[in-house]
């Protein structure tokens, strides 16, 4: 029997968490011979709820499932973990843009960096689900200097899921069939959706498609809108997919990416394609088995392409403007 991974999940009684946990207990993001420590948080009013959630695991008698910690203090949840899914924080509601709850939220990842920082393991990986995600993210990692910035993300794999989906449905091939797509930017109304590079059954999706209108138009809409489009909708924002995203993150940040193909995540820019270093923007990232991953270098990014891309930058850089504040430890 493998050692157990340490999972921290924050928010854990929200409904994000409740499809997320089952799913990490069952193994199916880390694999199905990990043993796994859970080490959910909450927020003190929210601890009620909390200890329903740890008696559903209880009585799941998942195999995997080593110890729960459960806790409203982030120096308990961050102790000793190897990863942290950071999915506390309010979710916006119908007609709010994702950066409206930047100041509300913001504050939350100062102090989850910074006992992060204090108290995670060595080697500990970070996942920011929790909106406005990738500034959640920039704030989070801003204050936690000791982890490596190749430990943070941010979530756009949800993006990445949904464009593969919409590919999918309109070429009437299997979403298998979908490959090399990439989410550029940040995980809001500005992300750019590329599909100049995806492939369908291995063709240029231009070619497999033929409709460059629909792609450049209803497609990037489509997905760019799909978060208000389920909140609409439900009434709540979108939970089960984005569950699976995260799981999906972890999971390809474990196993790596198939050859050939690659995923997206947001993660502390370099400055590959003209981004600006230290903002947290989604890329294409190769993974290789054991986590170590690379920007996929060397794309062609014609003037439509740029346009996007400089859009969603300077959306992200506005948002680091107005938490300057909370970027120094
Ligand atoms: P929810 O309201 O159901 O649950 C959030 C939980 O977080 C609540 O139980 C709350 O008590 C808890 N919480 C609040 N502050 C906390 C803190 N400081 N520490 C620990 N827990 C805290 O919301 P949800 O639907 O689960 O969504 C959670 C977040 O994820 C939202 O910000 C939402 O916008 C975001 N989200 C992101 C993506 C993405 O693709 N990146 C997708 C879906 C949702
Ligand atoms: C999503 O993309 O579904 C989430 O970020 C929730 C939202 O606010 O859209």
């Amino acid at each position: 029997m493998k050692p157990p991974l340490r999972v921290a999940v924050t928010g854990a009684a929200g409904q994000i968490s409740y499809n997320l946990i089952f799913s990490i207990a069952n193994g199916d993001m880390l694999g199905p011979d990990q043993p796994v420590a859970l080490h959910l948080l909450e927020i003190p009013i929210a601890m009620d709820g909390l200890r329903g959630v740890a008696m559903e695991i209880d009585d799941c008698a998942f195999p995997l499932v080593t110890e729960i910690v459960l806790t409203s203090d982030p120096a308990v949840a961050f102790k000793g973990v190897h990863w942290a899914l950071l999915v506390g924080s309010k979710p916006r509601g119908k007609g709010m843009e994702r950066n409206d709850l930047i100041r509300e939220n913001g504050p939350i990842f100062v102090s989850q960096g910074k006992a992060l920082n204090d108290n995670a393991a060595a080697d500990v990986k970070v996942l920011v689900v929790g909106n406005p995600c990738n500034t959640n993210c920039l704030i989070a990692q801003r204050n936690a200097p000791r982890i490596p910035r190749d430990h943070w993300f941010a979530m756009t794999r949800l993006d990445h899921n949904r464009a593969i989906a919409q590919l999918a449905i309109k070429s009437k091939r299997p979403v298998a069939s979908v490959t090399n797509m990439t989410i550029w930017g940040n995980h809001s109304a500005t992300q750019y959706p590329d599909f100049q590079h995806a492939r369908i059954d291995g063709k240029p999706t231009m070619e497999a498609i033929g409709d460059r209108a629909w792609l450049e138009t209803d497609f990037i809409s489509t997905v760019q809108q799909r978060g208000a489009r389920v909140i609409e909708a439900r009434g709540k924002s979108s939970a089960a997919s984005a569950a699976n995203a995260a799981m999906g993150h972890v999971h390809t940040f474990t196993f790596g990416t198939a050859p050939g193909d690659w995923t997206s995540a947001a993660v502390v820019s370099d400055g590959s394609y003209g981004v600006p270093e230290g903002i947290v923007s989604s890329f294409p990232i190769r993974v290789k088995k054991g986590g170590a991953w690379e920007i996929v270098q060397g794309l062609d990014i014609d003037a439509f392409g740029r346009e996007k891309l400089k859009k969603t930058i300077v959306e992200l850089e506005a948002e680091r403007e107005v938490v300057r504040d909370l970027l120094q430890r």
